[in-house]
C-alpha cells in the first residue's frame, strides 16, 4: 500500500511513524510537515529524525504550510514540549535533511509520477491537502484513493468543548477536505481517547533494548506528565498511530457512514466537527470511526513499535 502522511509530528505523530516505518505492508513514499503542535521548522525536524530513527532515510520529508488559511497560529508547547518531542529534542542536523519544495507542490508532484493510487495520512491540520486540492483537486481526486485522518470527534473537543485540536487548527482547510469527494475514514476522539496506555509501559520501554528508546521514552514521558496534570491519568493517550493501524488493519474500528461538516462561525463551536448519521442533513461524505477494539489496537500497534516490551503487563494493570 502507496502512502503519504501529512503529519505536525508531535509526540503520538511519532509513533505514527514508528508504527509505519515497522509495517512491511507500508510503502511510504513521503511525509509532509504541517504546523500543529509546533511550528512547521520543527515539527519538520522531528519527522525527518523519527524515520531516521526507524531506518527510513529513504523516505523524503517536506515542510508545508506555516499557518492555516484564517486565523493567526498559536504557537503553545504544554502538550508536545518546546520542539515538540516532549523531553527530546531533535539534532539541528536533521533539519539539514529536508527536501526543498512546498510539501503541498511536492505532493501534487508524486501523485502525478504514481502508477497507482496513493493513500494519505493527514494526522495533523489539514492545511497542506486543502492547498493541493485547491492547486488541482483532478490530480487529488484521480491518485489518492482514500484520506484517512486523525481529527474531529462526533462529541466533543479537547482545544475547546467543542473542537478537535487538528481541526480547530484550520477548520477551512478541514471544511475543504470534507467537500473534497475523496473517500474519507475519519478517526476522531471518540476513538483515539481510549488509546490510554499507563506510565508503567514506559517506564519498561526506556529500561529495554527497542529502537529509538531515548526518543520515544523522553516523548511518551512528558506526554504522561501532560496527561497526569490535565486528567489525573497516569500514563498517556495516543491518536494518530490508531489512524495509522487502520491503514493495516480497517477491522480495529467500527465505521459509520456520517454526513460530516466543520463550523466555520467565529464562535465557540468553531473548528467542530458536525456529524450527522440521519441523513436529514445531508450524503454522507466521511466513514467516522464509532468504536475500537482497545485492547486488541494497543497490542497491535505498540507491538509493532517495540516488540522487544510486553505490552499485556500494562493492560493488566491498566484493567485494574
Ligand atoms: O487532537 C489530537 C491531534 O492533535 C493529534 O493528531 C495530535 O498529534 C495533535 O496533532
Ligand atoms: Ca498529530
Amino acid at each position: 500500500m502507496k502512502v503519504i502522511i501529512d503529519t505536525d509530528c508531535g509526540v503520538d505523530d511519532a509513533l505514527a511513524l514508528a508504527f509505519l516505518a515497522r509495517s512491511p505492508e507500508i510503502d511510504l513514499l513521503a511525509a509532509l510537515a504541517t504546523f500543529g503542535n509546533n511550528q512547521t521548522f520543527n515539527t519538520a525536524r522531528n519527522t525527518r529524525y523519527v524515520l531516521d530513527a526507524f531506518g527510513k532515510q529513504d523516505v523524503p520529508v517536506y515542510s508545508g504550510a506555516r499557518a492555516p488559511f484564517v486565523r493567526d497560529y498559536e504557537h503553545e508547547t504544554s502538550v508536545h514540549g518546546e520542539t515538540g518531542l516532549g523531553y527530546h529534542t531533535s539534532p539541528d542536523e536533521a533539519a539539514g535533511r529536508i527536501q526543498p519544495g512546498f510539501a503541498p507542490s511536492a505532493l501534487l508532484r508524486i501523485l502525478r509520477e504514481a502508477d497507482d493510487q496513493v493513500t494519505l495520512l493527514p494526522v495533523g491540520p489539514l492545511t497542506n491537502i486543502a492547498l493541493a486540492l485547491i492547486e488541482d483537486a483532478d490530480t487529488m481526486r484521480a491518485k489518492v484513493d482514500r484520506l484517512v485522518l486523525m481529527g474531529g470527534s462526533t462529541a466533543r473537543g479537547n482545544m475547546t468543548p467543542a473542537a478537535e485540536a487538528n481541526f480547530w487548527h484550520d477548520p477551512e482547510a478541514a471544511s475543504i477536505v470534507m467537500k473534497s469527494g475523496i473517500p474519507i475514514t475519519m478517526v476522531g476522539l471518540d476513538v483515539t481517547e481510549k488509546m490510554k496506555v499507563p506510565r508503567s509501559y514506559v517506564e519498561r520501554l526506556e529500561g529495554s533494548e527497542a529502537t529509538a528508546k531515548e526518543i520515544l521514552g523522553d516523548a511518551l514521558r512528558f506526554y504522561s506528565d501532560f496527561q497526569l496534570q490535565a486528567s489525573g491519568f497516569d500514563g498517556f493517550v495516543f491518536h494518530d498511530a490508531l489512524a495509522a493501524a487502520l491503514l493495516v488493519r480497517p477491522d480495529l474500528c467500527t465505521l459509520v457512514p456520517y454526513h460530516v461538516e466543520i463550523s466555520l462561525d467565529f464562535v465557540a463551536t468553531r473548528g467542530e466537527s458536525l456529524c450527522d448519521a440521519s441523513g436529514r442533513f445531508g450524503e454522507p461524505n466521511v466513514d467516522v470511526a464509532v468504536d475500537v477494539d482497545v485492547n486488541e489496537a494497543l497490542q497491535f500497534i505498540l507491538g509493532r513499535v517495540a516488540p522487544e516490551v510486553d505490552v499485556a503487563t500494562d493492560l493488566a494493570d491498566l484493567a485494574a
